[in-house]
């Protein structure tokens, strides 16, 4: 797995700023210089302050200008980063995330002192490890260094060392979460198989979760012929991995259920050749979820959660499924296959049943890159959601808040559910071109039971990013992650 930076804490002496050696970075707040950067503007006879009074300093959280080998000091590169006049947690992140870009594949230093909060200072830390992240296992010249680069170990200097290390240890927990699903979506699909796949989710038994990978034959005699049609086309044998965390004492557990197609070729409704690469993140949700998992698991959460994910390939061959197909599935309903592309809630439907079925949850929440249509509809920014439960929508749309993760509500009701009545079976699998993503919603509906508090997110627009954003690199975004896990915090007791 990729590791986040390691990062030193240690107490800031402002003075040996101009001792210290590598990529140095040094804090304003707006166009205040705090400590360590004054230090620096004195060494570079006020070229700081002549910087944060000039229009070409962007005084917002985030901003950043740098000074390469400046002189009368020992560094490879000096940046001055902004924290924001008045810093919050998503400043202070966004701070970090600039440190990081600052960093770009080299040793060095932040001084971080003067920013008073070891909560805030901890934030800049988990800012700086997020957007640290770089997946290079594929990069055999280490040739060019560029701001994307993951930084190769950060020394942050700061007002309280100690508490400042142990604000970041949930935050260190957080972030490896988030590594481990980036990692699964920007794997390609030679590489992560469904048993490669469950492999990996197989190792974090060492980290305390109880693990069981369900087989083929074992799926059989479930019922779950809705996900085997998918995966029946694939050299690779369809599974499912369930996954506890039983941190919670005796409370009914959220489940959370990911889509693991790791890949989609459409199967026999096969998809056009261009972008059809991009299908390796078709696994986007079940990464997710067992990032959410593995960040539960290091940090000791205090609470009862079940992840279970349906990892299937859907690929177009002699045994794949058909067009006019006709599936049951566990739950008895049966489904007419009009689209073979529409393969996700096939799995779903299987996985969300067997999760109640087994753990009666007190709420289940599932994620899918599921739709194109929820790309049409919002894009690369926000994900979409739907829910039968206002009281789970608000504490989702909560979390999400707090994590800087946006996401939006879309509707669901009957006039959208009767455009999946099948001629010939109890429900068909696609609703046509107009309201894609709800009318997949409306399906995987059908298989929430009464009085289970249920919500379905769509990631389809926002797993994986052509762009660097503030807190990733172009690729996985891990999207999903910080959220759940906020709301996992939530409902912690004590
Ligand atoms: N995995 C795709 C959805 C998707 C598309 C995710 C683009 C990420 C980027 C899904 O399985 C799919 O193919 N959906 C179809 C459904 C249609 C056939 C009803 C779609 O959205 O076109
Ligand atoms: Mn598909
Ligand atoms: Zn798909």
């Amino acid at each position: 797995m990729t590791a986040p930076v390691e990062i030193d804490f240690i107490a800031e002496d402002p003075s040996a700023v101009a001792e210290a050696e590598g990529a140095v970075v040094v804090l304003a707040a707006g166009t205040r210089l705090l400590p360590a950067a004054q230090a620096a503007d004195k060494a570079l006879d006020g070229a700081l302050s002549r910087l944060v009074a000039s229009k070409r300093w962007k005084a917002e959280a985030g901003g950043s200008a740098t000074i390469p080998f400046p002189p009368g000091m020992k560094a490879e590169a000096l940046t001055l980063v902004s924290i924001g006049e008045s810093t919050d947690a998503h400043a202070a992140r966004k701070a970090g995330g600039a440190a990081a870009r600052a960093l770009g594949g080299r040793r060095g230093a932040v001084f971080a002192g003067g920013m008073g909060d070891a909560e805030l200072t901890a934030e800049l830390a988990f800012g700086l490890a997020l957007r640290g992240y770089d997946f290079d296992v594929y990069k055999t010249a280490s040739g060019d260094e560029d701001e994307d680069d993951a930084p190769e170990g950060v020394v942050l200097a700061c007002d309280a060392p100690e508490q400042t290390a142990k604000a970041s240890r949930p935050r260190a927990a957080l972030a490896e979460g988030v590594f481990f699903a980036r990692d699964l979506v920007n794997e390609p699909a030679n590489v992560l198989t469904t048993e490669d796949f469950a492999a990996r989710i197989a190792a974090m038994a060492e980290l305390g979760l109880e693990v069981e990978i369900l087989d083929e034959p074992e799926l059989e005699r479930l019922g779950m012929r809705a996900l085997l049609a998918v995966g029946q086309g694939s050299a690779s044998p369809s599974k499912v991995a369930v996954m506890r965390w039983p941190g919670g004492g005796d409370e009914a557990p959220l489940a959370l259920v990911g889509k693991g197609v790791v890949f989609d070729t459409g199967g026999i409704s096969i998809k056009p050749a261009a972008g059809m690469e991009e299908m390796t993140m078709d696994m986007g949700g079940a990464a997710v979820v067992a990032g959410v998992m593995r960040a539960l698991a290091l940090r000791g959460a205090k609470a009862n959660v079940v992840g279970l994910v349906g990892l299937v390939e859907n690929m177009p061959d002699g045994k794949a499924q058909r067009p006019g197909d006709i599936v049951r599935s566990m739950k008895g309903d049966t489904i007419e296959v009009i689209n073979t592309d529409a393969e996700g809630r096939l799995v779903l439907a299987d996985v969300m049943w067997y999760a109640q079925q087994r753990f009666r949850p007190a709420a289940m929440i599932d994620l899918a890159t599921l739709t194109g249509a929820m790309i049409v509809a919002l894009g690369h920014e926000t994900a979409g959601y739907f829910s039968n439960d206002d009281a789970l929508a608000g504490a989702l749309e909560a979390a999400a808040r707090a994590e800087g993760e946006a996401i939006w509500r879309l509707p669901l009701g009957p006039a959208y559910d009767k455009l999946i009545k099948s001629r010939l079976a109890d429900m068909k699998n696609t609703g046509g071109r107009a309201a894609g993503a709800i009318t997949a919603a409306q399906f995987l509906q059908r298989f929430v039971q009464k009085g289970t508090p249920w919500a379905h997110i769509d990631i389809a627009g926002v797993a994986l990013s052509k762009e660097a954003r503030d807190l990733h690199p172009r690729g996985a975004s891990g999207w999903g992650v910080m959220t759940l896990d906020r709301l996992v915090r939530a409902r912690e007791k004590g």
